[in-house]
């Protein structure tokens, strides 16, 4: 993405060098990593994300394999409230993930930033289908990425090893063709996701 993407509140750009210390807010709290597929990491981590998206991003502009935005809300300040990334994989498909702030939740940005970061993927980048991987009690990230048109596809057994237990995921899948219907109708007409009926019984993939 080399172009700022605004509605709202939120706005979804590229990372500079002064989103070290918003990122590592995010990325350096168990209350947010504990959802994410790895444990809470240190500033420095936070340092090499930044410097390393920025590097990639003036080598490899749009045709770079993994695109991360930080997450701005003006309004709130200049450091980003959280993040999201693109990692290109597979035919013409990405894998999607994203953190908010644990300050900064349930204002509707992740689904701000989301909608924007498929506004790209699907536009831009001429993408086919895009995937997110969730755990399966996070269901404030499967209520985003029902609003998004994602459906659930499946579980991962063990997926992850993160807070130092294997976790399986729940696969969500956005195709091209679904997007673009979700895209003409309002986001509040997603359906409410509740967890998917496979969550009960881990013995049905
Ligand atoms: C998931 C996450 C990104 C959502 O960010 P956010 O900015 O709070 O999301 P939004 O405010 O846009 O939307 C959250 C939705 O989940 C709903 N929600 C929140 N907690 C919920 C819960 N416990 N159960 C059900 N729904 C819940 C909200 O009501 C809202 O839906 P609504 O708009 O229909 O009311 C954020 O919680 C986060 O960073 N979590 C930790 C990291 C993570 O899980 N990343 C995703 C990994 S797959």
């Amino acid at each position: 993405m080399t172009r700022d993407h605004r509605n709202g509140a939120v706005v979804l750009r590229e990372f500079v060098e002064t989103d070290v210390a918003g990122i590592a807010r995010v990325i350096g709290d168990p209350r947010v990593t504990r959802w994410l597929s790895f444990d809470a990491r240190p500033p420095e981590a936070a340092h090499a994300l930044v410097v390393g998206a920025i590097e990639a991003a003036a080598r490899d502009g749009d045709s770079r394999v993994e695109h991360y935005f930080a997450v701005d809300v003006p309004e709130r300040g200049t450091d980003p409230v959280g993040f999201v990334r693109l990692g290109l994989s597979g035919v013409r498909a990405a894998k999607l993930g994203y953190a908010i702030a644990a300050s900064c939740q349930g204002r509707g940005y992740a689904t701000e930033a989301v909608r924007q970061a498929l506004g790209f993927a699907f536009g831009a980048l001429g993408l086919h289908r895009v995937s997110v991987a969730i755990g399966p009690d996070n269901l404030a990230s499967m209520r985003v990425a029902a609003k998004a048109g994602f459906v659930p596809e499946g579980r991962i057994r063990d997926h992850v090893f993160t807070n130092g237990a294997w976790r399986d995921s729940i696969l969500y899948g956005l195709l091209r063709p679904d997007w673009e219907a979700v895209s003409r109708t309002e986001p509040s007409s997603a359906p409410e996701p509740g967890p998917p009926s496979w969550n009960a019984d881990p013995g049905i993939p």
